[in-house]
């Protein structure tokens, strides 16, 4: 048994996790349950990063102490590990005093050793990222070359660590493990930034207080790199408890998983304080790439950050657990989209998982009542699924050994897609047909349940709550948890007379409802939808003709009447209309050429007769206007 420690960076409490932090933890905890799966003792750490100045501003913008802030902050992460399953050994907050007290331990050994001086820092100083840019790194001038945003110069007295010392130590370390850096592509980029020259750090502040107390340097707190960096320590007994420390750190195969925008902190200042205090370094850096949503880079202004909750409400914890292990390869970026995630749980999940499993206990309940029946000899193709699925386990575990999940997992859905075609060419229905077949039956219904029972494991660390179903329909009462790739190699697992469950769908297949593509007003859209159309022909019973107003007058008792004496052309009628409100200088209508319906039956109002109807529009506030028609139309001129 090996000693495994696994770690995610501590996150910054300035807001809530996201789709980004999510990731690192859950290939955090896979990587986690995976060493427990290969009988490993594993120790696993998360947590948040609590100091530093962004804290300190966003608590005062929001009328906390920084204290209470990150009280109220941190439980959102807890939160979200337990929806997502996640399950860590340890969550450090660097609030702590362990943490503390571990801090002011290492800060002591390296300034006995020396390197730590006190200087003055002139510098330009990005804020959001809380670093401090060398001249050589600013892309844009006066801009962070990180996050674009703007850089401030700031002097002030600082104690410094002599990283520049470890300059030659660390290159050779990078250059004798190959794996200190994973995944590979991404040590030639911090090979080439060691050999431009390492300054050395900045590592005190005096111009704020959120942070840890240096003995040495009274009025000075930590900077937060390295108060942020120790916390891998502080979790393993650093300062308390050295027993703990021996295990999970000095004899453990240690590893860092993290986003790749903070590889340099963890493969060059990490080290180098590590080297400087005597301690031993970890054995891999693992620098993960960056997801963006549908294709464009997540931000809260465009509204586009993918928030766990939602996606997990809609796939379920497995679906989204193994899709962003399944869809990006770890070390590059990746994009996250609803139609990949539908893809994914529809053919990896439901069809090829979901069937085998379906396939193998409907067959099973029907031929043998759902009862372990005796195998009889293998045959060829049993020898070639035994061979493959040895092939699966090795492979899992050198990718696994080298935190390429999706290639992993591409390997088991091999052994996954093996075993569908299994059925198709072995034809359970076909032998169920014959009385002398029936040992033949059982051997090849047998290699499936030995085969979903063994799938089930190795993908349980991805999929725990499916992989745990996988076997309850199995009949197999056990804790998942509990199995060990080392017993997976045989395949008699089933006894006799074993009884399966029933199957059930574990993974649902998903429906993609399309949304209704929002229309662009100014397009023509032919798809146009007409409320109560009628046609051409109910159009053309009405008679509307252009009639010309003589007289304009209102009517006795009646506010809203205008009584309107109008020509057409060859007659005159009267007609009613109820827009006197509209019209308060009504006798300037007199003369104008108007739109009236003509063929309406004849109505009384108040006394007084209506033969037509005048046509107005009607805006949004409901004002009414007659619909006037150039004065050189004759009067009685029909709308066609
Ligand atoms: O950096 N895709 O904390 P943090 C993938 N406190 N990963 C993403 C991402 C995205 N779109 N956005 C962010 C810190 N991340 C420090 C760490 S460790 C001693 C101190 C990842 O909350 C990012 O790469 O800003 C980083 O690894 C992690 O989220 C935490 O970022
Ligand atoms: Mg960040």
């Amino acid at each position: 048994m090996n000693n495994f420690y696994v770690t995610t960076p501590i996150y910054y409490v300035n807001g809530d996790p996201h789709v980004g932090s999510a990731y690192t933890t859950i290939a955090a905890d896979v990587m986690s349950r995976y060493q427990k799966l290969a009988g490993n003792n594993v120790y696993f750490l998360t947590g948040t990063d609590e100091h530093g100045q962004k804290v300190e501003q966003t608590a005062k913008e929001k009328g906390f102490t920084p204290q209470a802030w990150t009280d109220k902050m941190a439980p959102a992460f807890t939160e979200m590990w337990k929806a997502l399953n996640i399950h860590y050994s340890d969550f450090i907050r660097t609030t702590e005093q362990r943490h503390k007290d571990s801090v002011k331990k290492i800060l002591k050994t390296v300034y006995e050793k020396g390197d730590i001086y006190k200087g003055e820092y002139e510098g330009q100083y990005c804020i959001s990222c809380e670093t401090f840019f060398p001249e050589n790194q600013i892309v844009e001038p006066g801009h962070c070359p990180d996050c674009g945003k703007k850089l401030s110069t700031v002097k002030e007295e600082s104690y410094f660590f002599r990283m520049s010392k470890y300059q030659d130590a660390l290159l050779k370390h990078i250059e004798e493990h190959p794996d200190f850096i994973l995944p590979h592509s991404r040590r030639n980029e911090v090979i080439s930034f060691i050999k431009q020259g390492l300054q050395d750090l900045s590592i005190s502040r005096n111009t704020f207080s959120w942070g840890i107390p240096i003995e040495f340097a009274p009025g000075h707190i930590t900077y937060v790199w390295f108060d942020a960096l120790t916390n891998y320590i502080t979790a393993t007994g650093y300062e308390n408890d050295s027993e703990k420390f021996d295990t999970y750190w000095n004899n453990a195969r240690v590893c860092h998983l993290i986003g790749k925008d903070i590889i340099r902190f963890h493969a060059i200042i990490w080290p180098c304080m590590l080297l400087s205090a005597g301690i031993k370094l970890p054995d891999s850096i693992v620098a993960h790439g960056w997801w963006t949503s549908e294709g464009e880079k997540m931000s809260k202004s465009k509204g586009n950050v993918v928030n766990p909750y939602d996606e997990i409400k809609k796939y379920g914890v497995d679906a989204f657990r193994y899709y962003l292990l399944r869809e990006a390869n770890f070390g590059s970026d990746g994009d996250y989209s609803t139609k990949g995630v539908v893809g994914r749980v529809n053919s990896d999940l439901a069809n090829d998982l979901g069937n085998l499993l379906n396939r193998t206990l409907g067959m099973y309940h029907k031929y043998f009542q759902g009862s372990i029946v005796a195998s009889g000899n293998y045959e060829e193709i049993e020898n070639s699924v035994h061979q493959m699925w040895e092939d699966t386990l090795t492979q899992v575990d050198k990718h696994m050994y080298y935190y390429e999940y999706s290639r992993a997992l591409e390997c088991i859905w091999k052994f996954i897609s093996r075993m569908n075609k299994y059925i198709d060419e072995t034809m359970p229905w076909a032998l169920a047909k014959e009385e002398t077949q029936k040992t033949r039956l059982a051997t090849v219904m047998n290699t499936l349940v030995e085969s979903l029972y063994k799938i089930a494991v190795l993908v349980s660390p991805v999929i725990p709550e499916a992989a745990q179903k996988i076997w309850s329909q199995l009949g197999v009462e056990k804790d998942i948890q509990e199995a060990r790739l080392s017993s997976l190699h045989t395949w008699n697992t089933f006894e006799e007379k074993h009884t399966l469950g029933k199957a059930t769908p574990i993974f649902p297949r998903i429906e993609i409802v399309e949304e209704e593509p929002k229309l662009d007003p100014m397009q023509v859209n032919p798809d146009l939808v007409v409320e109560n159309p009628i046609d051409i022909d109910t159009f053309k019973k009405t008679k509307i003709q252009v009639v010309e107003i003589l007289e304009v007058s209102k009517v006795k008792g009646a506010d809203k009447l205008l009584k309107f004496k109008v020509s057409l052309g060859d007659h005159v009628r009267q007609i009613l209309s109820a827009i006197a409100e509209y019209y308060p200088n009504y006798q300037d209508l007199v003369g104008s050429k108007i739109l009236a319906v003509t063929n309406l039956k004849p109505r009384k109002m108040r006394g007084e007769i209506s033969q037509g109807m005048l046509l107005t529009t009607e805006d949004e506030q409901g004002v009414c206007q007659v619909i006037q028609i150039p004065k050189n139309t004759p009067a009685g001129t029909e709308v066609e």
